[in-house]
């Protein structure tokens, strides 16, 4: 195990809702951090002004610049830049190929030539398609439901490949549903910010199924912890950990709480599920995760909600004027959930 302290990082989609936090929390540990990132999705004002981090806006995808960044050696890339996520996949299937795809294999290539020490992919629970049960790091056999988590699994193969044939020590780490200060509400984006969001305009919040549908929402403080233990443990190679709490949410619970935490009286409606969305029940196993990386979710649901209600009430107004720019692709222009 190698502690992470005052080590040389990159952090790929790091002005995102999750790598932002991770960049925060490497500065914790006096990490000199560099952050690749085309702003697609995240936001420049994410990243710490702290003035020693390096701001490269470049598209892994086209890799143009990508060496001029590795001539910085690092002792660990931490990748988190991707499409995000399943409905933008279904809406933009060639940028979710080249990000998720090309960008990866990209990255992972100069890892290897440029002789990165550990590199941590962020996968996701969609790679587990609409298996039923309870899903462990062990199952091969998927059943994909759209481009984003095919790519994201291609993600994960890519890293196996590199780790079996070049000897790149790796880790993947697969989230379930994280939310969190500092995601905005989007319609790409998943359900907790957008709840928030419609609640805090005073508006029914639609779930798109029958509200029985499960996810497992684990908080971004949490998820961090999980990715960065998961890059400590190098004497783990080329393993897979599920990062979630264990603990099974309905839409409908969700709704709820969110409706009574915001004071919000307009209550919620049932709508058709989105023909695209054929999982109802994510159920993951964390046993792994607790047993090699000793990682365990610590932070209880209506404790997360409250921060990040707080956090949205904080940027309310800059929230709001992005919301009436329908051409950013984080606009709240269909205001379904999007459960990630
Ligand atoms: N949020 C979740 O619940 C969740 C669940 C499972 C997996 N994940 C994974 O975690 C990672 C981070 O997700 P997030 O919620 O922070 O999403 P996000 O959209 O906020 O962050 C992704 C970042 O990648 C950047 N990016 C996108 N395409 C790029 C490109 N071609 N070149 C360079 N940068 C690019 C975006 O600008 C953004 O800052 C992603 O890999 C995602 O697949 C997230």
């Amino acid at each position: 195990m190698t502690k992470i302290q005052d080590h040389n990082i990159l952090v790929t989609g790091g002005a995102g809702a999750i790598g932002s936090h991770l960049v925060k929390a490497l500065l914790e540990r006096n990490c000199r951090i560099t952050v690749v990132d085309n702003l697609s999705s995240g936001y420049r004002d994410n990243i710490p002004e702290d003035g020693t981090i390096r701001f490269f806006p470049l598209d892994i995808a086209s890799g143009d610049q990508l060496d001029d960044v590795f001539q910085d050696t690092f002792d660990v890339v931490f990748h988190l830049a991707a499409n995000f996520a399943n409905k933008n996949s279904v809406d933009h299937p060639e940028q979710d190929l080249q990000t998720n795809g090309l960008g990866t294999l990209k990255i992972l290539d100069r890892c290897r030539r440029f002789k990165v020490r550990r590199f941590v992919y962020a996968s996701s629970s969609c790679v587990y398609g609409n298996y039923n049960g309870p899903m462990d790091e062990e199952i091969t056999s998927f059943d994909q439901g759209t481009p984003y988590a095919i790519t994201k699994l291609l993600g994960e193969q890519y890293t196996q490949f590199y780790t079996a044939y070049h000897g790149l020590s790796t880790a993947t780490v697969r989230y379930f549903n994280c939310y969190g200060p500092g995601e905005r509400p989007g319609a790409y984006r998943n359900v907790i910010p957008n709840f928030l969001y419609t609640a805090l305009c005073g508006r029914s919040l639609q779930i798109t199924g029958n509200g029985d549908e499960t996810r497992d929402f684990c908080y971004v403080s949490d998820i961090i912890k999980g990715t960065i233990l998961a890059a400590e443990h190098d004497e783990y190679c080329g393993q897979i950990f599920n990062l979630a709490t264990g603990q099974p949410t309905s839409i409908l619970d969700l709704a709820e709480r969110i409706n009574t935490l915001t004071k919000n009286a307009s209550g919620l409606s049932l709508v058709g599920r989105r023909d695209w969305d054929s999982v109802v029940h994510r159920q993951p196993s964390i046993h792994k995760a607790l047993a090699q990386l000793n990682f365990e979710a610590a932070t209880p649901l209506d404790q997360g909600l409250e921060r990040t209600l707080r956090w949205m009430q904080e940027h309310w107004s800059a929230i709001e004027e992005e919301q009436k720019n329908i051409e950013h692709p984080g606009s709240l222009t269909n205001p379904n959930i999007i459960t990630g």
